[in-house]
């Protein structure tokens, strides 16, 4: 059986080309990008990945037109709302990482339930990165670090300073991947991303399917991860 990984992190992108290339309005690709987290959930649950993470929506991501945005916080909403039922039933326990409170009220709410309703559970952990951006993540946590007058700063390890990030609670994502053609990281995960293996298709995240998710899963099976060590056998 080949290797699966622990931690598999989403850049969901290409809903908007999906939706144009077809004389869609760019929402209806995000319509349909909702339906692929669901369908690529039950895959991940599957195939014995432990975590899942969406990135839903960047902090760059509210200078879209403003129909654009509300279109998308109101799916985030209802998705949770429609969602949060049978995450409950399944034992899904619910994150949300980003800067939660510049979201509107109603949504905030719903991260918030959800959070609370399914915090006891660890079989499967879903989270959304939703206003997420790492450079942010890191002057946040920077800034909190530095309120903690128990910190010896000169002695700082990593294992010290990750206790200060949105994802203090997940381990690293082993695979990330990417649809739509671009390869970059786009501020998401960065520091979390360090010897994360990643993956690209031309695929747009609408048509994102299982074939798909399994190629991905089986070529991360073929990587080998040094993680900055030296392969024992070859020695190279
Ligand atoms: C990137 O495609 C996608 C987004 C900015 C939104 C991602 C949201 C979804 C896939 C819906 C997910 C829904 C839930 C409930 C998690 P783009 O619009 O940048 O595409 P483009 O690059 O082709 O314009």
């Amino acid at each position: 059986m080949s290797r699966i990984p622990v931690h598999v992190a989403f850049i969901m992108d290409g809903n908007g080309r999906w939706a144009q290339a077809r004389g869609l309005p760019r929402h209806e690709g995000h319509r349909r990008g909702a339906t692929v987290v669901k369908k690529i959930l039950r895959i991940a649950e599957k195939k014995g990945i432990k975590y899942a993470t969406f990135f839903a929506f960047s902090s760059e991501n509210f200078s879209r037109p403003e129909s654009e945005v509300n279109f998308l916080m109101n799916l985030f909403e209802k998705f949770l709302k429609k969602y949060g039922k049978t995450l409950c039933e399944k034992e899904i326990r619910f994150r949300a990482i980003g800067n939660l409170w510049q979201l509107p009220f109603n949504l905030q709410f719903a991260i918030e339930n959800l959070t609370q309703n399914t915090a006891r559970f660890d079989r499967f952990h879903l989270t959304m990165a939703l206003n997420y951006g790492a450079r942010s993540e890191v002057i946040q946590a920077i800034g909190n670090l530095l309120k903690n007058k128990d910190v010896d700063v000169g002695n700082l390890t990593w294992e010290d300073f990750e206790q200060y990030l949105y994802t203090k609670d997940l381990p690293d994502p082993d695979l990330i991947i990417r649809t739509s053609g671009e390869q970059r990281l786009s501020n998401f995960l960065l520091l979390q991303s360090a010897y994360a293996e990643l993956y690209f298709t031309k695929t747009h995240w609408p048509d994102f399917n299982e074939e798909e998710f399994l190629l991905a899963i089986e070529d991360y099976g073929t990587r080998e991860r040094r993680m900055g060590k030296i392969n024992d056998k070859t020695n190279d």
